[in-house]
């Protein structure tokens, strides 16, 4: 490629692609029932901090830093008495939800599933969030890569 034309493709990434990269949206719930349908929301600091605070209802040590990349999260947690949790939301990517141990892990709670992901309303159903998530990574790369001659952008 020409030096022009990949500057014209640097340009048009930074018109186009990036806002809908960087513009997350994610589904939004916090328990089984609204989670059947649960709502739209784009991510920003105060709906990670909403999610965080939901966390901090089940987990330990849920950390109150902030970071820039926004991740989508769903969590589902059972009782052995079979009630169980479920939440879904943006997340910070440093917050390493999944990671978190749950309050009452000793007792009675045992996790069924956590995963993240960060393509838009990736946090449906588990099985195709790594794929999609591993693409947004690449699509990620790529247009990191092609950015970084481009001023201003
Ligand atoms: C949690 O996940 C399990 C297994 O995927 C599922 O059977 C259960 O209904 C889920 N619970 C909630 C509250 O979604
Ligand atoms: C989110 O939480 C952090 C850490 O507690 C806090 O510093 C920040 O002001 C909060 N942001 C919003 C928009 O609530
Ligand atoms: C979660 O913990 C495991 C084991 O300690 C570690 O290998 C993994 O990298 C951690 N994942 C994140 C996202 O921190």
């Amino acid at each position: 490629m020409s030096q022009k034309i990949i500057y014209l493709l640097q340009l048009l990434i930074c018109l186009v692609g990036v806002p809908t990269v960087f513009t997350k949206e994610c589904y939004q719930c916090n328990n089984p029932a609204n989670c059947v349908s649960p709502s739209v929301i784009q991510c920003d600091q105060s709906a990670a901090n909403r999610t965080r605070d939901e966390l901090k209802l089940y987990f330990l040590n849920v950390p109150d830093i902030v970071s820039s990349n926004y991740m989508c999260l769903r969590t589902n947690s059972t009782q052995s008495n079979g009630i169980s949790t479920e939440i879904r939301g943006c997340i910070y990517d440093e917050t390493k939800a999944c990671n978190l141990t749950l309050n009452t892990a000793g007792s009675h709670w045992s996790r069924s599933n956590c995963f993240y992901c960060s393509t838009n309303l990736c946090n449906s159903a588990p099985n195709i969030a790594g794929y999609r998530s591993s693409v947004a990574i690449i699509a990620l790369s790529v247009a990191s890569l092609l950015l970084t001659n481009v001023p201003g952008c």
